[in-house]
Parts: structure tokens; C-alpha cells; sequence
């Protein structure tokens, strides 16, 4: 039976401001009630398995994550479980249809995105058209100003947590190491986050906000571009950063006029003058022709 009072689906996070999950058929509470197939992911914090429940057509991703008290996570596990529901609000975030807990482990059944990583994607397309990047990232867009808008910032934003689904649209996923309760001028400092990906002002362990993770979105579009990260997971300091940026990143020629404008708009150095954080990114040109409204509600289908 469904029991409601499981603390970790239980949770006191922040409302969310609309809500997308098909309540009709609630997902089992019980591992017993969910048959395995693959394995889909090993993860910092846990494993991910395929697994289905009712009828095969209703399959979905299990992480399973060991409580190991001693180690302190549990307070993590209970944060992940509150961003996993409040990500029910945007389509374009990977949310949970429930989450409970055996004695040593949590399990969080989330949606299953069949597509992959875009990681995989860049992968095996070398570099992807300007008109799929203007796709995925419009819908990045809606995703991470959601999350700003509740007080959540990512944190770890590369093409392995963004995942694909069976139509073809991005959900953002794995919340392990976001932040919650970040609202207005409030700053947070500390080392997060992947090499590579991590903005100027986390290498120099300065205090950031929400724009930490238009860097890392503008990195994940340059990405799409060239099928190369545009900073060696090695640099460690924001100067290494700065040359890099001034002296050596290179635009090839298939990169539209519109995102070479941007792109230096993404990645800037000064956190409170960068993209995202400061200006509204929907009204940059690159995005001229996104319709936001008809994006948000999942009326557009992709374009490829
Ligand atoms: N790998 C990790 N999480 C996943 C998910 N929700 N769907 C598909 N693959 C995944």
C-alpha cells in the first residue's frame, strides 16, 4: 500500500509553482513492486537501474543512494529528495514520481529519459547544428531560471546530468550537489562542481550566486559547437580561465553571428555582469526565434 508518511516524500521544500505529474497512477512505495533490467548509471552518490512497475510501458530510473549515516549524507539525501519534487514544476528537469527508503538506502524513481546524455550526444555527432543548440539550450533556459526563481542553484551543470527524453527534450538531472534557499543578493562560496565547467569566481573560492551555472551553460554551449570543452579540466585558476578566454578560444566558422555574440556573454569573467545573472538571456538574439510560451508548455517539438 502507498503510505504518504515516509519523511523523505514527505519533505517541507518550497512549493512548486506548477506541477506536471500524472497523479493517476502513483508509483509503488516498496521495491518489491518494481522489476529491474539494466543498469542505466553509477553515480558519485548511488547507482541507477531501468526498472519498470504495472505494465512494461511504464518504465523508470531507480538511484538508489546509501544512507550511511556515519558518513553525514543523510541530510543530502533528504535535500535531493525536496529538489526532486519541486523539479515536478518544469518539464524540462528530471523529477521523481516518488522516493522512499529501506533501512540502508534511499530510492528515488525518476522519470526515465530514454535519449541518453547529451554528453552521448555530442559524442556521436561531433558537433551539433546551431538550430539543435538553439533547441536544447532555450529549454535549459526555462529549466535553470526555475530554478533560480525557487532559490536553487545547480551547481553541477555538464552534458553527463543532462539527459534526453523519448520526444527529444533536455531534463536536467542530479541535484546532489545543488544548493537550496538562495534568494536575492545572497552569496555562497566553496569548491563545487566539475573541472571544466566551474566558473571563474569558484576556482578563486570567492562568493557566488545563480550565475555559477550560466558559465557552466555557456560552457555546455560551446561544447555543442565545436565537440570540445573550451577549458581544460586542469586549469585551476580564474587567470588560466581569463587567457584562455582572451587569447585562445577559438569560434569556428559555422558558428552563427548570433552565438559569438553570446557566447562572451555567458562566459565573462565578472560574475555580476554575465548573461543570466544580469539581462534577461530570452531576449538575446541568438533566441529571436524561440517561442517561450509554446516551449514552456512542450508545444514545440523538436526541430530535427
Ligand atoms: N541516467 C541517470 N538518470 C537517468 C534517467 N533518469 N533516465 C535515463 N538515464 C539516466
Amino acid at each position: 500500500p502507498r503510505s504518504p508518511e515516509d519523511p523523505l516524500e514527505g519533505g517541507s521544500g518550497s512549493a512548486p509553482k506548477k506541477s506536471h505529474v500524472d497523479e493517476k497512477r502513483p508509483a509503488p512505495l516498496d521495491i518489491q513492486s518494481y522489476k529491474f533490467h539494466r543498469e542505466l548509471g553509477e553515480g558519485m552518490f548511488g547507482q541507477v537501474m531501468l526498472a519498470s512497475y504495472t505494465s512494461k510501458k511504464q518504465l523508470v530510473a531507480i538511484k538508489k543512494v546509501p544512507k550511511q549515516p556515519s558518513k553525514g549524507n543523510f541530510t543530502c539525501i533528504m535535500k535531493e529528495a525536496r529538489l526532486l519534487k519541486i523539479a515536478r514544476g518544469c518539464p524540462f528537469l528530471c523529477h521523481s514520481h516518488a522516493t522512499f527508503q529501506s533501512e540502508l538506502h534511499a530510492f528515488f524513481v525518476l522519470e526515465y529519459a530514454s535519449g541518453g546524455t547529451l554528453y552521448k550526444v555530442i559524442e556521436d555527432q561531433g558537433s551539433l547544428p546551431m538550430k539543435n543548440i538553439q533547441f536544447y539550450t532555450a529549454e535549459m533556459v526555462i529549466a535553470l531560471q526555475y530554478l533560480h526563481s525557487n532559490g536553487i542553484i545547480h551547481r553541477d551543470l555538464k552534458p553527463e546530468n543532462i539527459l534526453v527524453d523519448n520526444n527529444g527534450h533536455i531534463k536536467i538531472c542530479d541535484f546532489g550537489l545543488a544548493v537550496e534557499g538562495v534568494f536575492g543578493g545572497k552569496k555562497i562560496s566553496g569548491l563545487t562542481g566539475t573541472p571544466g565547467y566551474r566558473a571563474p569566481e569558484v576556482l578563486s573560492l570567492e562568493k557566488y550566486n545563480a550565475g555559477v551555472d550560466w558559465w557552466s551553460f555557456g560552457v555546455i554551449m560551446y561544447e555543442m559547437a565545436t565537440g570540445r570543452q573550451p577549458f581544460a579540466p586542469s586549469l585551476v585558476s580564474a587567470q588560466e580561465l581569463f587567457e584562455i578566454r582572451e587569447k585562445n578560444l577559438e569560434y569556428p566558422r559555422h558558428m552563427s553571428q548570433e552565438m559569438r555574440d553570446l557566447l562572451p556573454k555567458l562566459l565573462e569573467m565578472n560574475k555580476t555582469k554575465r548573461l543570466g545573472a544580469n539581462g534577461n538571456i530570452r531576449e538575446h538574439s541568438f533566441y529571436a526565434r524561440v517561442n517561450w510560451s509554446e516551449l514552456e508548455n512542450r508545444k514545440i517539438k523538436t526541430p530535427f
